[in-house]
Parts: structure tokens; C-alpha cells; sequence
């Protein structure tokens, strides 16, 4: 831990940063949730300046950084989708020119990985990805933290994925996990199963540090003795309206429920990104309901309020491993 320095670097995926690295950040995000627990200031930014670009709505991420910050001593400004030039009326390129003269840090979430990365190639200053389609690396922290705390150990943690295993969380996911020796599990139909060469790329980082990625299209098999069950909304950020008939379809056999739990290993817990369609309790829930029938989406009310779901636990970690990743990049 000692000789880790991270000052200066972007990040923008997991799969830049060694297991040392990630380590660190998650030690550093241990301690700087201790301090916050006691009462003890950790104004280790002060007098920094944050930019929040958020091209996609967000409710943890954005909170998680305008918190952390304000612990840290730094001052945010927030561009939301619409209030600001970029994109219509100015370049990536010179938004990330103009942004690094006036702040030290810049987090963006949006579309492509390949805006976020023109914004750091062109940036002078540490910029983070805060979700793209492609990687949500702030979010693998939150949920490594969290595994953590929960079992004591990550390496060789089973951890099986439901749902569309072509976006960013089951992509982020096959990353994180192998770089902590964890075992991988994305269970889909074929058709929303990663692409080949990625599954490749983390087969090989897996294959170094103990761990495993396995694609599975059976949810019983994909269940059974796993450690931590995970899964996501059926339709993300950007996708259009019109997926959702489809999806359902496609994702039904692949809702997690109390009997999938049960399959799982007698202390498995449930985790989601957030946030989750498990009730009524949303319009687009309703909508589905209304058009579908479906009043429960990706996961089963009773298994999100079980004692076993410990998803609120994961989204405060957020604000704590985005504390990290700020602190150890700009100090
Ligand atoms: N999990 C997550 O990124 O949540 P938000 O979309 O609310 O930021
Ligand atoms: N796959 C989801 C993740 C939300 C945190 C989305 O991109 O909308």
C-alpha cells in the first residue's frame, strides 16, 4: 500500500488499474468511512474545484460525488443534462480544455467510452468515468467495498450476474472480478452474452489471479453455490422505450426470485446497482405493469427486503469508495 501513488490518473476503467491499485482504493475508502463514521474531519482536497457532467439522469452517483467532495473540503459545480455547450455547441476536445483551466477533477457520465476518454485525453486534469454504456467502474468499487465488508475476503467469492450481460455492470463485472481472483458467473440467454473478445480479455486476468469467468444460460445452474447474487434493470440508460417487450421476454427466466436464492449458497447475499424495479413504487414500473403485466422486474420484492439483500448498504459505500477515488487521484 505504501508505495501506491494514483495522483494524477484518470479513471476511467476498472480494467486500467492493477489489483495493488484497486486494493489501495478500497483501503483508502475503509479508512475515509471511518473517519466519516467518528465525527473526524478528512478535508484532504480543500479549497479543490469539481466538475459534474452528467449527459444521463443519476441520483447515487451525482449525490455520492457533491457528498464526498464537500467532506474532502472541495467545491462542485453540476452540469446537468441540458445546462450546459457540450456536445450541441462545443467539442469534447474543448470543453475538456476549458474545464481543466478552472477545475481540478472532472467527472463525466454519459453514452460512449470514447467520450469519456477524448475528455481525458484532452483534459489536464484527473477525469472520472461516473457510468458509461460500455464500464461503471465507481460502481465496481462501491460493490467490492461492500462484498468485503460482508465476507471479509474477495478472492474466490462466487458471484453470479442475471440479466443483459452485454452493458456496462455485467462488463464492469467480469473485470473487477477478475482481477480479485473472484468467480464470475453472467447468466443470460446467448443472445446477451458478452461480447467474445472482452470475455477473452478477462478470461486472461482472471485465469493470473485464481479467478473465473463462466457464461451460463441455465438460472438454476447459474444460482447454484454462489456467494452473492447480482442483477440489473432489464432495459438501461439510452435504450430505447420499445426494448422493453422484448426484454421482458427475453429476461423473465432470469428474475431473481426467493427460489433462485435458495439455490445460491445457504449465506448468499443479493446486491443491485441500483436503482431497481421491484414494486409499483415507480412510473416506468407501472407503465410495465400496465402494458405487460409484470409487477416485479429483474428481482422480486420479497428477495430486495429480504434480510439478505444488502443493497442500501452498497449504495452508502458509493459515497465512501468516490471519496477514495477523488482523494487518491488529486492528492
Ligand atoms: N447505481 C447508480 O449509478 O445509480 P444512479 O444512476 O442513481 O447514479
Ligand atoms: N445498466 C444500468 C446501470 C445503472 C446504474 C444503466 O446503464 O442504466
Amino acid at each position: 500500500m505504501a508505495n501506491i501513488d494514483l495522483k494524477g490518473r484518470d479513471f476511467l476503467k476498472l480494467e486500467d488499474f492493477t489489483e495493488e491499485e484497486i486494493l489501495h482504493f478500497l483501503d483508502t475508502a475503509e479508512q475515509l468511512k471511518g473517519f466519516k463514521k467518528k465525527g473526524i474531519p478528512h478535508e484532504l482536497c480543500k479549497g479543490k474545484s469539481i466538475a459534474l457532467i452528467f449527459e444521463k439522469t443519476s441520483t447515487r452517483t451525482r449525490c455520492a460525488f457533491e457528498v464526498a467532495a464537500h467532506d474532502l473540503g472541495a467545491f462542485t459545480t453540476y452540469l446537468d443534462p441540458s445546462g450546459s455547450q457540450i456536445g450541441k455547441k462545443e467539442s469534447i476536445a474543448d470543453t475538456a480544455r476549458v474545464l481543466s483551466r478552472m477545475y481540478d477533477g472532472i467527472e463525466y457520465r454519459g453514452y460512449g467510452q470514447e467520450i469519456v476518454e477524448e475528455l481525458a485525453k484532452y483534459s489536464d486534469v484527473p477525469v472520472w468515468n461516473g457510468l458509461t454504456d460500455e464500464w461503471h467502474p465507481t460502481q465496481m468499487l462501491a460493490d467490492l467495498l461492500t462484498i468485503r465488508e460482508h465476507f471479509g475476503y474477495l478472492n474466490g467469492i462466487k458471484l453470479t450476474f442475471f440479466g443483459d450481460c452485454r452493458f456496462n455492470m455485467a462488463d464492469s463485472w467480469m473485470f473487477a472480478g477478475a482481477k480479485m481472483g473472484m468467480h464470475i458467473t453472467l447468466c443470460s440467454s446467448k443472445r446477451y452474452f458478452p461480447q467474445k473478445d472482452l470475455v477473452e480479455r478477462a478470461r486472461a486476468i482472471a485465469a493470473k489471479n485464481g479467478g473465473s469467468i463462466t457464461l451460463e444460460e441455465d438460472p438454476k445452474k447459474g444460482a447454484s453455490g454462489a456467494d452473492v447474487l447480482y442483477t440489473d434493470v432489464w432495459v438501461s440508460m439510452g435504450e430505447p422505450r420499445d426494448a422493453w417487450a422484448e426484454r421482458i421476454e427475453d429476461m423473465k427466466p432470469y428474475q431473481v426470485s426467493m427460489d433462485l436464492m435458495k439455490a445460491a449458497s445457504p449465506q448468499a447475499v443479493f446486491m443491485h446497482c441500483l436503482p431497481a424495479f421491484h414494486d409499483q413504487g415507480t412510473v416506468i414500473g407501472r407503465q410495465v405493469y400496465h402494458e405487460f403485466g409484470m409487477s416485479e422486474l429483474e428481482v422480486t420484492n420479497e428477495v430486495f427486503e429480504s434480510e439478505q439483500s444488502i443493497v442500501f448498504e452498497e449504495a452508502e459505500n458509493r459515497m465512501h469508495t468516490i471519496k477514495a477515488v477523488i482523494a487518491c487521484t488529486l492528492v
